[in-house]
């Protein structure tokens, strides 16, 4: 007798399995592989990975390369706890990683993922000032929008509401000021006639606060996913660089998104000219293969550290792993040999053309913005007056939605615009993707937004 192959279930339901999923209201396609752009769930559907996850898969899906390394790594290799060996590669690694990073930065500590590097960088920054004597220092001046993480210190630092509410009890109050956001400027005003007053917010934060007190100013130089891709005037950090030099606090560059290459350099503060004093940069330095993130910082604070309390009191048991920091720097010759993040400016200057192509054809965009392989369109009601779509129509998710039925992969951004409103969709896709994929997703989104669009 001739058994029938079982068909696996395309889609898995949250409630009905043991997996505690991200999303319980949400039926998952079960992927079943993926190479270069395209992921491959069990029926054969194909799906265009067009952000990468979330801007994490940067070299693709199935890259042979890393996944020889990964084998060698582990043949050679077990566990090895930081804070008893280290291994050639490591110290390799950090070095090329220096020397690609912003000006002044010349240690690299690595962790795992975004949100345990913010808890690293601002436990540096404030154990830096306290070695120093400057004990009352401890404050972290925030901007919104902008995100930072889920772990409580970072959630701490990052504004919105609907993510903060229910672990309020849990979070130590800091100062935030407003974003530089031109598209939705918080005062109203119009570049460049507008004095940057968005920077000049810092030091009346600072004044108000007491110099004393901060330790840290922590903002991403492009904002990613709390508002989609939004980059600052040329002005704005030499200003914000200048005021934190002014009253001895620390810069952070949160770099988790927009680090590695994706906005077409390898760093996007390098973009602006910005020397950080401490960067984390995530995601993408791993490909996405292994949980690997680096917090970078100068020599100034590292000698801090080292003259005071001797050591950086903190660590994990993954910190600076021998197999995470193989992957990482397997990744980073991978990027280097494929001048992938050349692809990323010259593919990225391609994608906003297209974009701004939609803007045309679609009212319904505001606005096109980002840069390199980190863009994005924002949806609006109105264009003349900004007003977005009322949050109850669930505008950004439907249009996803479709484009996921369509075999395309997006990220949205959500509630930018008055912390409850505004829609916005990422498209970051790899970093090596060739302008007829780039053509391709193009296609899917409009053909997505139009059948979105009718129902308005
Ligand atoms: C700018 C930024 N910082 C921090 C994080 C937190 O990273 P993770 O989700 O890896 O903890 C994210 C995640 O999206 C991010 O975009």
């Amino acid at each position: 007798m001739k058994i029938k192959p079982k068909l696996q279930k395309k889609t898995i339901k949250p409630s009905k399995n043991s997996v505690f999923h991200r999303r319980l209201d949400y039926q998952y396609p079960v992927i079943d592989h993926g190479k270069g752009i395209y992921l491959y769930d069990e029926s054969g559907k194909k799906y265009i990975d067009a952000v990468g996850g979330a801007l994490v898969a940067n070299i693709g899906h199935g890259v042979k390369e890393i996944s020889q390394a990964i084998a060698k790594l582990t043949k050679r290799f077990g566990f090895i706890h930081a804070s008893q060996f280290t291994t050639r590669h490591m110290e390799e690694y950090a070095k090329e990683l220096c020397r690609i990073a912003p000006k002044g930065l010349n240690k690299v500590y690595f962790t795992l993922g975004g949100s345990d590097s913010v808890e690293t960088a601002i436990k540096l920054a404030r154990q830096y000032h306290y070695d120093l004597g400057n004990k009352g220092k401890y404050k972290i001046i925030y901007t919104y929008p902008s995100y930072h993480g889920a772990t409580l210190g970072a959630l701490a630092v990052t504004p919105k509401k609907s993510f903060r509410e229910i672990y309020e009890p849990y979070l130590a109050k800091h100062p935030k000021i407003p974003s530089y956001f031109c598209y939705r400027c918080p005062f109203k005003k119009t570049y460049p006639g507008c004095d940057m007053e968005c920077a000049w917010e810092l030091e009346k934060t600072i004044k108000k606060n007491g110099a004393n007190k901060i330790a840290t100013f922590i903002i991403e130089p492009i904002v990613g996913a709390s508002a989609g891709a939004v980059v600052p005037p040329k002005e704005y950090f030499p200003i914000v660089r200048k005021i934190c030099d002014k009253y001895n606090i620390l810069l952070i560059a949160d770099e988790i998104m927009s680090g590695f290459g994706r906005t077409g350099k390898w760093y996007a503060c390098q973009h602006f000219g910005l020397e950080p004093d401490i960067l984390i940069s995530g995601k993408g330095i791993s490909g996405g293969l292994v949980p690997l993130s680096a917090v970078f910082c100068t020599d100034k604070i590292f000698q801090a550290i080292k003259k005071g309390t001797g050591n950086f009191s903190h660590g994990f048991t993954y910190v600076n792993n021998v197999i995470t920091t193989g992957v990482g720097k397997a990744v980073l010759e991978y990027v280097k040999n494929k001048k992938l993040v050349d692809n990323c400016a010259e593919k990225g200057k391609y994608l906003y053309s297209k974009l701004c192509g939609l803007a045309k054809e679609f009212e319904i965009i505001g606005d096109v913005r980002g840069k390199g392989l980190m863009t994005a369109i924002e949806f609006v009601k109105n264009r003349k007056t900004k007003e977005p779509f009322p949050r109850k129509l669930h505008l950004a998710e439907r249009i996803l939605q479709t484009a996921m039925k369509k075999g395309l992969n997006l990220y949205f951004c959500l509630g930018f615009a008055d912390g409850v409103n505004g829609d916005a969709i990422m498209v970051a896709p790899p970093f090596a993707v060739t302008k007829s994929e780039i053509d391709k997703i193009i296609k899917i989104l409009s053909d997505s937004i139009r059948e979105i669009q009718k129902t308005l």
